[in-house]
């Protein structure tokens, strides 16, 4: 690979007051940029007319310079294309002077926190059964091509400066019809916040709505990037338990009555699967007014819904303004898009906004751009009713052939909806130990016990189903019932 345009980046800098020759002071500038690994083999180097004019010295200087590197090594000439660092600098590594040794360093407490967070290390596995990933068909692959040509072709000066940080208000009204129709969220399209996702709306609304040392709910078992992101904001998450109806909110009130937000996942609880009862969200929104503690309604996946009666977002039943409703496009179409959204409380919009603008200044316009024609043009709802059939066949094939293989082991729980289910191992044996000799054997599963806090953990396998075709998921998961077989019995 030829490397372009680094070599005319360079900082080369002549000392005129030296009283090293110009030709020598540039084969040593040369030289140190290549034993420092400045620039890497196979970058073009400067022509010599450019070098000279770059540097303001006589052309014949650099060609003296080119020359002696030549026959030492540091560049090859290449007929007809140039000079280039050589490609072959064996050798010439052990002679390198002034790259950065490794020092021991003490690190801050602040950092230690974050390299402490143990990120799960298979978010990018594309292996079954590994959660958070999405399909995307021909139709919709071909139709984002399309749309995006189409954007680029429309990017006008307006759109390549700095836009709204709440982002365009084209995406952001597409979206406020979408959550109204199909989520029932209540909202004008001032309230439409553009974020990069789920998380970028937990870390804003954390930011806004709590201070060190601030009490919250938290869900038990729950989704524990929250609750890695409150303790970094210094505030006291309290891990409330979790039953067949969602969150227990009168043990919320028990046990921390002074919270000032819950963080929950109503319509798909995480990682359980569960609905929050309809009593249960009654009960959260009357906790709410009465104590003026705010609700963060994380609401990932609803797009995926199977069976059951159609489910309406928390934030609507709410008419005191106190949910925070947070949705996000990167399960509904791909988490590399990076594009959510937070439905905000009028009282809140302008810090919401000023803190979104102070994280990262705006979303990036051509994404947005994007996205926006993809809804207007119908593409989404159409997207969303073709994954709907494919990942409900994808759930029915992995809990029938769990069924099938390993019932007397396995209770799966399919869910009404989501992108993954839950399959409890029937006996209380280890789900750490069935994760582990899943992976040894190439299957992705997540041991649901991890996400206990303070609960009896049960002991259970969350299975992602959306990322893989039918015909990889029945293998997989016949592979799974025989390895957990072996497990159980060992
Ligand atoms: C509970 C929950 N909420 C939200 C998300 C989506 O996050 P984001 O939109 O940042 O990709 C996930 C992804 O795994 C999740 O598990």
């Amino acid at each position: 690979m030829t490397l372009r345009g680094w070599a005319d980046l360079y900082a080369w800098q002549l000392d005129r007051a030296s009283r090293t020759p110009l030709t020598r002071q540039i084969y040593i500038q040369v030289r140190s940029a290549v034993l420092s690994g400045a620039l890497r083999p196979g970058t073009r180097m400067l022509s010599s007319r450019a070098m000279a004019s770059k540097l303001g010295v006589a052309r014949a200087s650099v060609v003296l310079a080119y020359e002696h590197l030549l026959a030492e090594g540091y560049v090859e000439s290449r007929h007809g294309s140039g000079t280039f660092i050589a490609g072959d600098l064996t050798g010439l590594a052990s002679r390198r002077r002034g790259a950065p040794r490794a020092t021991k360093r003490a690190v801050p407490t602040s950092a230690q926190t974050f390299s402490d967070f143990e990120r799960s290390a298979v978010q990018s596995d594309a292996r079954p059964f590994n959660t958070g990933r999405t399909l995307i068909d021909a139709r919709t692959a071909e139709t984002w091509r399309s749309l995006t040509h189409r954007a680029v072709r429309r990017l006008g000066a307006n759109d390549l400066g700095y836009t709204d940080p709440a982002g365009l208000a084209e995406l952001r009204e597409n979206i406020c019809d979408y959550v109204r129709a199909a989520r029932a969220v209540r909202c004008d399209p001032e309230q439409i916040v553009i974020t990069a996702g789920t998380q970028q709306a937990i870390d804003i609304a954390i930011r806004v709505l709590l201070a060190p040392g601030d009490e919250v709910w938290v869900e038990d078992p729950g989704y524990p990037l929250t609750h890695a992101q409150l303790l970094l904001a210094k505030a006291r998450p309290h891990p409330i338990p979790v039953d067949a109806q969602g969150l227990v909110v009168d043990a919320g009130m028990r046990m921390a009555p002074r919270a000032r937000v819950a963080f929950v996942t109503p319509s798909h609880q995480f990682p359980t699967g569960v609905a929050l009862s309809m009593a249960r969200r009654l009960e959260l929104l009357a906790w709410a007014r009465q104590s003026g503690a705010f609700i963060v309604e994380d609401d990932y996946t609803s797009e995926f819904r199977y069976s059951g009666p159609p489910l309406a977002s928390l934030q609507g039943l709410d008419n005191t303004e106190q949910v925070i409703y947070v949705g996000t496009l990167n399960k509904a179409l791909f988490p590399g898009l990076r594009i959510g959204y937070a439905v905000v409380p009028r009282a809140l919009l302008q810090a919401f906004v000023g803190a979104r603008y102070l994280i990262d200044r705006q979303p990036a316009t051509l994404q947005q751009a994007v996205v926006s024609e993809f809804m207007q043009q119908g593409h989404f709802a159409a997207h969303i009713r073709r994954m709907r059939q494919l990942y409900r066949e994808q759930r029915d094939a992995l809990a029938e052939t769990l069924m099938r293989r390993a019932a007397d082991r396995l209770d799966v729980a399919v869910p009404d909806q989501g992108m993954h289910l839950v399959a409890y191992l029937r006996d209380g044996s280890s789900d750490i130990a069935v994760e582990a000799s899943a992976q040894r054997a190439g299957i992705v599963v997540r041991a649901i016990s991890r996400f206990y806090r303070t609960a009896h953990p049960r002991a259970g396998l969350m299975l992602g189903f959306s990322g893989f075709p039918r015909q990889s998921i029945v293998p997989s998961a016949a592979r799974l019932a025989t390895l957990v077989a072996k497990c159980v019995r060992a």
